[in-house]
Formats: C-alpha cells, sequence, structure tokens
C-alpha cells in the first residue's frame, strides 16, 4: 500500500525536474498539459483513488490535493518569469539608436565668430590684448583726462599691485599700433570689466569688439561706410546709421553709434522704446595726440576706431531678454543655440 503513496512522491519528484528545466513556453505548456491537463497525470491519479485501499484513501487524497496546487502555482511562476524575461529580451532593432547629449558654442561665442568674419571679409585682423592692463595703455595713452570717471575706483577694478581689469578693449589699439605702423586695420574682441551691479542689463564682466583703421587718407566717411556695411550684414540690408556727436577721450570728433531698428524699421516698438534707433556704440576718429604717443605721425596718417558690445548684440539678435542668461550656464538656456540630446 505504501506503493501508492511512493509513486506519488516520485511523480512529485519528477515533477519538480521537469519544472525546473522548462526554459520556454513551449516546454511549460509540455508539463502543464502532461500533469494537470484535463487528461494529464494528476486527473488520472484522482480517478484512481477509487480503487485504492480504503486505508489510504485519505493520506492520498490529501497529497494528490497538494501536489495538484502545487504544480499549478509553480507553472503560474514560472510563466510570469518567461513574461518578465521577454521584456528584455524583445528588444526592437529597428529603433533609431540613442544619442548621446551634444553640447554646442556658446552664443557669444557664435555672435563673436559672426562679428569677426564679417571684419575678416572686409580685410581686418582679428588681435587680442591682455584683460589684466597697466593705467599707462589703459588711460593715459588713451588720452584720459585724470578726472575722468572712468578712472574711478568706484567704476574700474584695480588689483593691488595697480594694474587694473580693463574697463574697455581700446587699449589694444595702443599695443597694436606701438608693435606695427600703419596701414593698420585690426579688430579686437575680448573682455572687459567694470563695477556695475549685475541686473537684466549690465553684467560687471562683458564683451567689446574694438575696431581701429589707421592710414593714409582715412576720413570720417571711411568710417561711417565700413560700419553701415558691417550692420548690414550683421541686421539685414535696409538697415541704416545714425552718428550722433558725442565725447571719447581717445578720439576727436567723436560719435556715438546708432542703428535704425530693425524689429519695427525704424517705425518704434517696445524694443527701441519708441525711438525707431538702437544705440550700439561710440566711435570717432584717432585723436592727434593718440597717434602721437606710439610714435605715429598725425600730420601723415590718421584713422577711425570704434567699440560695441557683443552681448548687447547677441541680445538683440537672439531675442534674449536678460543678459545674466549668458553667464548662468543654465543648459536649458544654452542648448538653444543649437545642441542636441
Ligand atoms: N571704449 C568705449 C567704451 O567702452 C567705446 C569706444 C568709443 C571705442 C569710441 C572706440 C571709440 O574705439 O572710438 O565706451
Amino acid at each position: 500500500m505504501q506503493d501508492h503513496l511512493k509513486q506519488l512522491s516520485d511523480h512529485l519528484k519528477q515533477f519538480k525536474k521537469r519544472a525546473s528545466d522548462s526554459i520556454n513556453r513551449d516546454d511549460l505548456e509540455k508539463l502543464r498539459v502532461e500533469f494537470i491537463g484535463r487528461k494529464g497525470l494528476i486527473a488520472s491519479l484522482f480517478k484512481q483513488i477509487g480503487s485504492l485501499p480504503p486505508e489510504i484513501k485519505g493520506r492520498f487524497g490529501q497529497e494528490l490535493n497538494a501536489f495538484k496546487q502545487y504544480a499549478q502555482e509553480r507553472i503560474d511562476s514560472i510563466s510570469r518569469e518567461l513574461d518578465s524575461d521577454s521584456g528584455t529580451t524583445d528588444i526592437d532593432v529597428t529603433l533609431p539608436a540613442r544619442l548621446p547629449l551634444l553640447g554646442t558654442l556658446h552664443p557669444l561665442t557664435l555672435m563673436e565668430r559672426e562679428i569677426k568674419s564679417i571684419f575678416s571679409k572686409m580685410g581686418f585682423t582679428i588681435e587680442r590684448g591682455p584683460e589684466v592692463e597697466d593705467t599707462w595703455h589703459l588711460f593715459d595713452a588713451l588720452n584720459t583726462p585724470e578726472w575722468h570717471p572712468s578712472r574711478d575706483p568706484s567704476d574700474t577694478f584695480y588689483l593691488e599691485d595697480g594694474s587694473v581689469l580693463r574697463t574697455e578693449t581700446s587699449p589694444v589699439q595702443i599695443r597694436v599700433m606701438q608693435e606695427r605702423k600703419p596701414p593698420i586695420r585690426i579688430v579686437a574682441p575680448g573682455r572687459v570689466f567694470r563695477n556695475d551691479k549685475p541686473d537684466a542689463t549690465h553684467s560687471p564682466f562683458f564683451s567689446q569688439l574694438e575696431g581701429l583703421y589707421v592710414d593714409k587718407g582715412v576720413t570720417f566717411s571711411d568710417l561711417k561706410g565700413t560700419v553701415l556695411e558691417f550692420y548690414k550684414h550683421i541686421f539685414g540690408k535696409s538697415v541704416k546709421t545714425r552718428f550722433r556727436p558725442h565725447f571719447f577721450p581717445f578720439t576727436e570728433p567723436s560719435a556715438e553709434v546708432d542703428v535704425s531698428c530693425p524689429f519695427c524699421n525704424g517705425k518704434g516698438c517696445r524694443i527701441c522704446k519708441r525711438t525707431g534707433w538702437i544705440e550700439m556704440g561710440g566711435s570717432g576718429m584717432v585723436d592727434p595726440n593718440v597717434l602721437n604717443i606710439v610714435n605715429i605721425d598725425p600730420e601723415i596718417y590718421t584713422g577711425w576706431a570704434f567699440g560695441l558690445g557683443i552681448e548687447r548684440l547677441a541680445l538683440l539678435l537672439y531675442g534674449i531678454d536678460d543678459i545674466r542668461l549668458f553667464f548662468e550656464n543654465d543648459i536649458r538656456f544654452l542648448m538653444q543655440f543649437g545642441g542636441r540630446r
């Protein structure tokens, strides 16, 4: 009589082995049909119960029920495992690959490159000067009087050794003219520093581009023509320029350069504050005092110079309303200039 119970436990062992060998749906389905299917082993064992000796019927029935329940649960759990595995094996190889995050040049770099490329096509070379200057190149050689506000420590960062963080790119004019003789035709982009509190339109550091042209017979109309040509490349052919008399220590006469507002074609809008004009920078004929300082004879040579703000141009061109965005390194801002994720 123990034979029946022994057989049952052999069937159970057999089932366990087959279950752990089931590695796919086909194996599992076969296992299910063989053991718990309607015509499977367990069903046929139930049918045998009636013909068993009465003293083992009870025990056999209990163990068979436990076997049946165990087999059902084991098959279900293998089935769930196969389901979750298929999540990782079921790869759609036709999907496009995920590309790595690709950065882009900073908007100010893009702006500077565009400006430089326009001036190089007009025959200007690109120069750079030091950000930490001496007061001679920054002020004295640029004919800046002792009383000029830009010398004031409340506007300008002085270092302990007496040198200064340049407040403008104009000293590059001096450095170039000290080294070379005319004809000189340069633009000099770079960082400048001023003791300004940051807000939407101010930053204690920003960048400028200086232009300088010195040769025999250079006139104010060359200045006007060159500056107009530049702004046409930037804002489009219909842009106009306006030169307003002004004062700069190193130019005489001096003028501020306005461009007709490219957003409303000079009619007046929010961006040009209803004036139709936008102020872009300073300019003028190089003061004879400056030429004398660098040993270029003002009786033989004349020249003009101009300066413009690179951020200012980028704010207008890219439609940005806060200069601080350029310096905060917020990737959501920077990615808009050609990055890819
Ligand atoms: N350096 C002046 C500034 O920062 C701008 C400027 C004005 C530059 C006149 C020039 C110039 O070269 O001729 O405000």
